[in-house]
């Protein structure tokens, strides 16, 4: 039988054994994500946009580039490829409302004596989450420009990231955001309705940053406040159990961790008591 040739219909891609465990490890080892061998079809088809965009014929040609000398131009666009990043504005919306009666509004009784105040949406995706936070903390300290406020908003997937600084969404995202909010720090986008544009006054509090989590964290201060939702699911325990410890130690006493709906401290760190359902407040 020559090349190409097969009694079955072949796949154009196929991605076997060898090179998916290569790039699952390459993977886990660059980002801490764990891809199991369930979701081989997942990864074979995300990545297979890229194979095409390189003009190469198989997984093996993909697997040597991104081991060869000229690698690390590719890295970017393998895990941008492989993260997930769904997300939604308001998700989980009993977070903000703990956030607002638990965290600002206490904190704005304390006004002037302390106005600065830091917040860190880690793992951000296209940046809905730390948009939802700004709505609240620009809502509930009004006037916002009294305040020392920030958000820093992160994660490793610069396509993300980039729609998180653009602040543009389509309207059927900007709907699940409550109308009181929608009114205040949303608009239209000009001469395109089913555009939807958040307001300077959101973006000003907001940085979008790269940051790898599973890599030294450069920030110096402390934090008030970290969100962290539905991002360690998709690390093992062990990498679980050094973040966790890692946002004790960039959160200031009192301050507070939230983490996704599926996710949990417990067994993991005991630097933190539980404040209500997957929020945790650090001892
Ligand atoms: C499912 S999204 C969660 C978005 C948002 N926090 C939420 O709950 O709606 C997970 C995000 O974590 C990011 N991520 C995964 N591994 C990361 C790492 N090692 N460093 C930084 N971000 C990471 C992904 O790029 C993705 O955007």
């Amino acid at each position: 039988m020559t090349v190409g040739e097969s009694s079955a219909p072949r796949r154009e891609f196929e991605l076997g054994d060898r090179e998916f465990r290569y790039l699952a490890s390459f993977l886990t080892r660059e980002t801490g994500i764990v891809v199991t061998d369930h979701k081989r079809q997942m990864v074979s088809g995300r990545l297979v946009k890229r194979l095409r965009a390189l003009g190469m014929r198989s997984f093996t040609e993909y697997c040597d580039l991104i081991e060869g000398p000229d690698g690390h131009a590719e890295i970017e666009n393998l895990v941008n490829a492989l993260t997930t990043n769904i997300t939604q504005f308001f998700r989980e919306p009993h977070h903000f409302e703990h956030l607002r009666t638990r965290v600002l509004i206490p904190r704005a009784g304390e006004m002037p004596r302390r106005s600065r105040l830091r917040i860190w949406s880690a793992g951000c995706s296209s940046g809905q989450e730390p948009y939802t936070i700004a709505m609240i903390v620009a809502e509930t300290l009004r006037p916002i420009e009294g305040w020392d406020a920030l958000i820093l908003a992160t994660d490793i997937d610069t396509n993300m990231l980039a729609r998180g600084a653009a602040g543009q969404y389509s309207a059927e995202e900007g709907a699940t955001i409550p109308e009181t909010y929608r009114k205040r720090y949303v608009r239209r986008v000009h001469g395109d309705h089913d555009r939807v544009q958040m307001s300077d006054d959101l973006r000003r509090l907001i940085r979008f940053r790269r940051l790898n989590l599973h890599e030294p964290w450069p920030m110096k201060g402390l934090f008030d406040v970290v969100f962290c939702r539905n991002v360690a699911i998709y690390f093992d325990k062990p990498t679980q159990h050094r973040l966790f410890n890692r946002y004790a130690d960039v959160l200031v006493p009192g301050g507070m961790l939230y983490l996704g709906h599926a996710e949990s401290l417990i067994g993991l760190t005991d630097r933190f008591e539980m404040s209500d359902k997957t929020v945790y407040r650090r001892k």
